[in-house]
C-alpha cells in the first residue's frame, strides 16, 4: 500500500506533532510504503479559480510550483492521510489551500455522489480507483461538537473528488496531553490509539471505529475540571514568558508538578478497601506557596478541601511545591525527602507511609 502523509502544521512542537509521532510510529510497523510531504515546507499559491485546468489545458494547472509533483504523488499513492490543527474549526489555510490546487484532478460533467449530492467528474478514474481519504487533527476546546464543521468538510471533499475514506482521528482538549503525570491512564491509552491507528492504516488500509473512539477519550470528566487545568496551563506560560521561557516541555514539566493539580489526582485514586477502617484528617502545607490542603479520609471516601487550615489534624505535612511533584512523580523516593528535610511530618507518620496504599496511583 502506498501512503502519502500530507501535513500542514505550523508549530513543531504542538499537540498535532505530538499525535501524529504516535500515529507515525505504528505506521513505521507495516509494510506499508509511505511519502511525508510537509506542506509549511512546499512552495504552493492559492488556486486562482482561471479554470484554465478544465479548458485550455486540461489536468494542467498554469501557475508552476511544488504542486506539480504534488498531484503526481496524490495519483501514486493508495491513501491520503492528512494531519492539520484544528484552525476556526476546520483544516487550516494551508491543507485547505493544497485541496484548493487540485482541481486540475476535477473535469467539466456532473455525477450524483452516495451522499445523494452533486459532484464533479473525476480526470483519471483508472488512477482513482480505491483511492481513500484520512485525517488526523487536534483542537483545544473539550467538546466533541467543535470538531464538527472539519468533519464534515473532510467527508464533503472525500466525497465531492470521489475518495473513500479511512479514518478520522480527532483529539479534543490537546493541551491536556501534555497532564500525562497527572493521567498517566488515559493519556497512555491515547497516545497507544494513536499508534494502533497508524499500525491498523498501514496494515488493514483504514482504522477501527474502536480505534477512533480510544483516541478521542476525554481526559477530564467535566468542563469545569478542564477550565481548571487550563487557568493553571495559562498561569504557567505566563511566568515562563516573564522569565524568557518558551519552551512548552519546560512549562508543561512545572504545569504538571502543581500541587493543585497533583492533590486533585491524589484525592481521586482514594482506595475504598484500604481506607475502610481509616479516619484521618492529613494536612498538607506547601510552605513556597502558601498553599494549604485538608484531606479527609472517612472510612472509604475521601473530601479534599483548599485553603483551610484544619483545627485538628492526625498529620500534617509541609513541604514545598517542587519537592512534592518530585515525589509524586517518583523523581525522589519519600524516605528521601524525609531525610533531607524536604518533607517535615508533624503527628501520625505511619499514615503518611500508608499514602501509596490509601492513594493508588493508575497504573499504565
Ligand atoms: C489560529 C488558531 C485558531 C484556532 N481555532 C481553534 C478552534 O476553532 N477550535 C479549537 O478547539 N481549537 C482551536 N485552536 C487551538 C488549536 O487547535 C490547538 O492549539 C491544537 O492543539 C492544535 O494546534 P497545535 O498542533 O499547534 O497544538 C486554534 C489555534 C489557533 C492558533
Amino acid at each position: 500500500m502506498k501512503i502519502l502523509l500530507v501535513q500542514a502544521i505550523p508549530r513543531k512542537t504542538g499537540y498535532t506533532a505530538k499525535m501524529l509521532s504516535h500515529f507515525k510510529e505504528g505506521l513505521a510497523k507495516t509494510d506499508s510504503v509511505v511519502k511525508e510531504i510537509d506542506l509549511l515546507n512546499c512552495h504552493i499559491k492559492p488556486c486562482m479559480g482561471c479554470y484554465r485546468c478544465w479548458s485550455t489545458t486540461p489536468g494542467r494547472c498554469v501557475i508552476r510550483d511544488d504542486m506539480d509533483q504534488l498531484l503526481e504523488q496524490f495519483l501514486e499513492s493508495d491513501i491520503i492521510f492528512l494531519a492539520t490543527p484544528m484552525y476556526h474549526y476546520n483544516m487550516n489555510c494551508e491543507m485547505l489551500k493544497f485541496f484548493e490546487r487540485t482541481l486540475p484532478f476535477s473535469e467539466y460533467g456532473f455525477n450524483n455522489s452516495p451522499l445523494g449530492l452533486m459532484r464533479n467528474s473525476i480526470r483519471y478514474p483508472e488512477r482513482w480507483k480505491n483511492k481513500k481519504l484520512g485525517l488526523l487533527t487536534c483542537g483545544a476546546f473539550k467538546e466533541e461538537e467543535n470538531f464538527s464543521a472539519i468533519i464534515r468538510t473532510f467527508n464533503l471533499i472525500a466525497n465531492g473528488m470521489n475518495l473513500g475514506t479511512c479514518g478520522i482521528l480527532i483529539r479534543p482538549e490537546s493541551y491536556l496531553l501534555r497532564f500525562k503525570p497527572a493521567k498517566p491512564k488515559t493519556i497512555t491509552i491515547i497516545e497507544k490509539a494513536f499508534e494502533r491507528a497508524g499500525y491498523e492504516l498501514g496494515t488493514k488500509g483504514y482504522i477501527e471505529k474502536e480505534t477512533m473512539e480510544k483516541a478521542k477519550t476525554p481526559i477530564v470528566s467535566t468542563s469545569e475540571i478542564y477550565i481548571n487545568y487550563a487557568k493553571i496551563y495559562w498561569e504557567y506560560v505566563e511566568e515562563a514568558y516573564k522569565e524568557g521561557i518558551h519552551d512548552e516541555n519546560i512549562i508543561a514539566e512545572r504545569v504538571t508538578k502543581d500541587p493543585v493539580i497533583l492533590m486533585k489526582e491524589l484525592n481521586s485514586y482514594i482506595d475504598p478497601e484500604a481506607t475502610a477502617k481509616v479516619k484521618a484528617i492529613i494536612y498538607f502545607h506547601f510552605t513556597d506557596r502558601d498553599l494549604k490542603f485538608i484531606i479527609k479520609i472517612d472510612r472509604g471516601k475521601s473530601e479534599l478541601i483548599r485553603d483551610q487550615e484544619p483545627e485538628k489534624f492526625d498529620l500534617k505535612v509541609e513541604t514545598d511545591s517542587k519537592t512534592w511533584g518530585d515525589v509524586f512523580l517518583r523523581d525522589i523516593h519519600p524516605r528521601d525527602a524525609l531525610m533531607q528535610k524536604k518533607i517535615v511530618l508533624k503527628g501520625d507518620k505511619y499514615l503518611f507511609t500508608n499514602l501509596d496504599k490509601y492513594f493508588p496511583p493508575p497504573s499504565d
